[in-house]
Protein backbone atom coordinates (compact mmCIF):
# COMPACT_ATOMS: atom_id res chain seq x y z
CA UNK A 1 0.00 0.00 0.00
CA UNK A 2 1.49 3.25 -1.16
CA UNK A 3 1.94 5.60 1.91
CA UNK A 4 -0.34 8.62 2.55
CA UNK A 5 0.92 11.57 1.61
CA UNK A 6 1.90 14.50 3.27
CA UNK A 7 -0.13 17.48 2.82
CA UNK A 8 2.11 20.27 2.19
CA UNK A 9 0.72 24.07 3.18
CA UNK A 10 0.20 25.87 -0.04
CA UNK A 11 2.44 28.22 -0.34
CA UNK A 12 6.18 28.27 -2.08
CA UNK A 13 9.39 26.51 -0.81
CA UNK A 14 10.97 29.71 -0.38
CA UNK A 15 7.89 31.86 1.79
CA UNK A 16 8.33 28.74 3.70
CA UNK A 17 11.54 29.19 4.25
CA UNK A 18 11.24 33.07 4.85
CA UNK A 19 8.31 33.05 7.58
CA UNK A 20 10.60 29.72 9.28
CA UNK A 21 13.60 31.68 9.73
CA UNK A 22 12.38 35.29 10.28
CA UNK A 23 13.49 35.33 13.82
CA UNK A 24 16.95 34.16 13.07
CA UNK A 25 17.28 36.61 10.37
CA UNK A 26 16.57 39.42 12.48
CA UNK A 27 18.49 38.05 15.49
CA UNK A 28 21.79 38.03 12.66
CA UNK A 29 20.18 41.33 11.25
CA UNK A 30 20.74 42.93 14.78
CA UNK A 31 23.37 40.94 15.26
CA UNK A 32 25.15 42.75 12.56
CA UNK A 33 24.11 46.47 13.02
CA UNK A 34 25.44 46.08 16.92
CA UNK A 35 28.63 45.11 15.68
CA UNK A 36 29.16 48.36 13.62
CA UNK A 37 30.44 47.10 11.04
CA UNK A 38 31.18 50.34 8.81
CA UNK A 39 31.92 52.58 11.95
CA UNK A 40 35.71 52.82 10.73
CA UNK A 41 38.06 50.40 8.16
CA UNK A 42 39.03 48.33 11.33
CA UNK A 43 35.32 46.99 12.09
CA UNK A 44 34.54 46.46 8.21
CA UNK A 45 37.71 44.28 8.31
CA UNK A 46 36.00 42.34 10.57
CA UNK A 47 33.00 42.19 9.01
CA UNK A 48 35.03 41.13 5.91
CA UNK A 49 36.22 38.07 7.91
CA UNK A 50 32.65 37.47 9.09
CA UNK A 51 31.86 36.99 5.42
CA UNK A 52 34.68 35.31 4.67
CA UNK A 53 34.09 32.44 7.15
CA UNK A 54 30.35 31.98 6.17
CA UNK A 55 31.01 32.43 2.38
CA UNK A 56 34.05 30.43 2.41
CA UNK A 57 32.71 27.39 4.36
CA UNK A 58 29.62 26.97 0.92
CA UNK A 59 32.21 26.76 -1.60
CA UNK A 60 31.94 23.17 -2.02
CA UNK A 61 28.47 23.86 -2.08
CA UNK A 62 28.06 26.14 -4.62
CA UNK A 63 30.92 23.91 -6.90
CA UNK A 64 28.72 20.58 -6.20
CA UNK A 65 28.05 19.05 -9.63
CA UNK A 66 24.52 18.10 -8.54
CA UNK A 67 23.42 21.24 -7.08
CA UNK A 68 24.19 22.55 -9.80
CA UNK A 69 22.15 20.81 -11.76
CA UNK A 70 19.18 21.31 -9.62
CA UNK A 71 20.17 25.04 -9.02
CA UNK A 72 22.02 25.70 -12.91
CA UNK A 73 24.45 28.28 -12.62
CA UNK A 74 24.54 28.61 -9.15
CA UNK A 75 28.91 28.26 -9.44
CA UNK A 76 28.75 31.69 -10.50
CA UNK A 77 26.90 33.09 -7.74
CA UNK A 78 29.52 32.62 -4.98
CA UNK A 79 30.67 35.66 -3.22
CA UNK A 80 33.98 34.18 -1.89
CA UNK A 81 36.10 35.46 -4.43
CA UNK A 82 35.34 38.52 -3.69
CA UNK A 83 35.07 38.98 -0.50
CA UNK A 84 38.91 37.48 -0.65
CA UNK A 85 39.05 40.53 -2.99
CA UNK A 86 37.90 42.63 -0.47
CA UNK A 87 39.89 41.54 1.62
CA UNK A 88 43.35 42.50 -0.57
CA UNK A 89 41.99 45.98 -1.37
CA UNK A 90 41.78 46.50 2.18
CA UNK A 91 45.58 45.59 2.35
CA UNK A 92 44.61 42.85 5.18
CA UNK A 93 45.92 39.07 4.83
CA UNK A 94 43.41 36.76 3.45
CA UNK A 95 42.57 34.21 6.27
CA UNK A 96 43.00 30.56 5.31
CA UNK A 97 39.85 28.93 3.53
CA UNK A 98 37.58 27.83 5.83
CA UNK A 99 35.58 24.19 6.73
CA UNK A 100 33.45 23.47 4.20
CA UNK A 101 29.87 22.70 5.32
CA UNK A 102 28.36 19.66 5.77
CA UNK A 103 25.02 18.93 4.57
CA UNK A 104 22.56 16.70 2.80
CA UNK A 105 20.87 17.91 -0.64
CA UNK A 106 17.92 19.15 1.20
CA UNK A 107 19.97 20.87 3.95
CA UNK A 108 22.16 22.41 1.39
CA UNK A 109 19.05 23.92 -0.32
CA UNK A 110 18.23 25.86 2.98
CA UNK A 111 22.23 26.99 3.21
CA UNK A 112 21.87 28.61 0.23
CA UNK A 113 18.42 30.00 0.48
CA UNK A 114 19.90 31.72 3.48
CA UNK A 115 23.31 33.07 1.70
CA UNK A 116 21.62 33.98 -1.92
CA UNK A 117 18.61 36.20 0.60
CA UNK A 118 21.48 37.85 2.32
CA UNK A 119 22.35 39.36 -1.01
CA UNK A 120 18.80 41.83 -0.31
CA UNK A 121 20.15 42.99 2.78
CA UNK A 122 23.79 43.66 1.48
CA UNK A 123 21.81 46.74 -0.39
CA UNK A 124 21.83 48.59 2.88
CA UNK A 125 25.44 47.68 3.90
CA UNK A 126 26.35 48.34 0.26
CA UNK A 127 25.44 52.08 0.65
CA UNK A 128 27.04 51.98 4.27
CA UNK A 129 30.28 50.92 2.47
CA UNK A 130 30.55 53.67 0.84
CA UNK A 131 30.98 56.38 4.27
CA UNK A 132 34.33 54.25 4.30
CA UNK A 133 35.81 54.95 0.73
CA UNK A 134 34.42 51.84 -0.75
CA UNK A 135 32.60 50.74 -3.83
CA UNK A 136 31.91 47.58 -6.19
CA UNK A 137 35.31 48.16 -7.59
CA UNK A 138 37.49 48.50 -4.31
CA UNK A 139 36.13 46.61 -0.61
CA UNK A 140 32.86 46.26 -1.10
CA UNK A 141 32.81 44.21 -4.51
CA UNK A 142 30.80 41.03 -2.61
CA UNK A 143 28.03 43.51 -1.73
CA UNK A 144 27.79 44.85 -5.01
CA UNK A 145 24.27 43.87 -6.33
CA UNK A 146 23.65 41.56 -9.35
CA UNK A 147 24.43 42.97 -13.24
CA UNK A 148 20.98 42.04 -13.51
CA UNK A 149 19.86 44.06 -10.41
CA UNK A 150 19.43 42.17 -6.77
CA UNK A 151 15.56 41.53 -7.11
CA UNK A 152 15.28 39.98 -10.18
CA UNK A 153 18.52 38.01 -9.62
CA UNK A 154 16.99 36.92 -6.00
CA UNK A 155 13.37 35.96 -7.89
CA UNK A 156 15.20 34.34 -10.57
CA UNK A 157 17.02 32.43 -7.60
CA UNK A 158 13.43 31.85 -5.78
CA UNK A 159 11.94 30.48 -8.88
CA UNK A 160 15.00 27.88 -9.41
CA UNK A 161 14.63 26.98 -5.74
CA UNK A 162 10.67 26.35 -5.13
CA UNK A 163 10.98 24.45 -8.82
CA UNK A 164 13.01 21.94 -7.11
CA UNK A 165 11.32 18.94 -6.96
CA UNK A 166 12.08 16.99 -3.30
CA UNK A 167 9.92 14.51 -0.97
CA UNK A 168 7.41 15.91 1.14
CA UNK A 169 9.46 14.68 4.40
CA UNK A 170 12.81 16.45 2.91
CA UNK A 171 11.29 20.23 3.09
CA UNK A 172 11.64 19.82 6.93
CA UNK A 173 15.46 19.30 6.33
CA UNK A 174 15.52 22.23 3.55
CA UNK A 175 14.30 24.69 6.71
CA UNK A 176 16.70 22.83 9.02
CA UNK A 177 19.62 24.06 6.80
CA UNK A 178 18.30 27.28 6.61
CA UNK A 179 18.41 27.72 10.37
CA UNK A 180 21.57 26.08 10.51
CA UNK A 181 22.98 28.81 8.09
CA UNK A 182 21.74 31.59 10.47
CA UNK A 183 23.11 30.03 13.07
CA UNK A 184 26.66 29.37 11.63
CA UNK A 185 26.38 33.04 10.70
CA UNK A 186 25.83 34.34 13.88
CA UNK A 187 28.82 32.19 14.88
CA UNK A 188 30.64 33.59 13.08
CA UNK A 189 29.51 37.11 13.98
CA UNK A 190 30.28 35.99 17.77
CA UNK A 191 33.93 34.40 16.97
CA UNK A 192 35.07 37.59 14.58
CA UNK A 193 33.53 40.71 16.89
CA UNK A 194 33.59 38.80 20.44
CA UNK A 195 30.69 41.01 21.36
C1 LIG B 1 22.42 44.35 8.80
C2 LIG B 1 22.25 43.21 8.19
C3 LIG B 1 21.05 42.85 7.36
C4 LIG B 1 20.02 43.62 6.93
C5 LIG B 1 19.79 45.12 7.18
C6 LIG B 1 19.14 42.78 6.17
C7 LIG B 1 18.00 43.20 5.54
C8 LIG B 1 17.24 42.45 4.70
C9 LIG B 1 16.13 42.92 3.93
C10 LIG B 1 15.63 44.37 3.91
C11 LIG B 1 15.62 41.88 3.24
C12 LIG B 1 14.43 41.89 2.30
C13 LIG B 1 13.22 41.49 3.08
C14 LIG B 1 11.99 41.39 2.25
O1 LIG B 1 12.03 41.61 1.04
O2 LIG B 1 10.96 41.06 2.82
C15 LIG B 1 16.42 40.72 3.58
C16 LIG B 1 16.20 39.46 3.11
C17 LIG B 1 16.96 38.37 3.44
N1 LIG B 1 18.10 38.36 4.19
FE1 LIG B 1 18.83 39.91 5.22
N2 LIG B 1 19.65 41.51 6.14
C18 LIG B 1 20.82 41.53 6.86
C19 LIG B 1 21.66 40.46 7.08
C20 LIG B 1 21.45 39.21 6.60
C21 LIG B 1 22.34 38.10 6.80
C22 LIG B 1 23.67 38.21 7.55
C23 LIG B 1 21.79 37.02 6.23
C24 LIG B 1 22.28 35.62 6.12
C25 LIG B 1 23.32 35.13 6.76
C26 LIG B 1 20.54 37.45 5.63
C27 LIG B 1 19.68 36.63 4.93
C28 LIG B 1 18.54 37.07 4.28
C29 LIG B 1 17.65 36.20 3.56
C30 LIG B 1 17.76 34.70 3.40
C31 LIG B 1 16.66 37.02 3.01
C32 LIG B 1 15.54 36.58 2.08
C33 LIG B 1 14.22 36.56 2.80
C34 LIG B 1 13.13 36.14 1.81
O3 LIG B 1 12.90 34.94 1.69
O4 LIG B 1 12.55 37.01 1.17
N3 LIG B 1 20.37 38.78 5.87
N4 LIG B 1 17.39 41.09 4.46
Amino acid sequence: MNAPAIALPETSRCKRLKAASRREHDGVDERVMAARPFDDRDRYGNFLRVQHRFHGSLLSLYQDEQLNRLLPGLIELSRFAAVEDDLRDLGLPVPAAPRQVCADKAQALGWLYCSEGSNLGAAFLFKQSQRLGLDGTLGARHLAPHLDGRASHWREFVNKLDAISLPCDQEQAVIAGSLAAFDSYRGHLAAVFGE
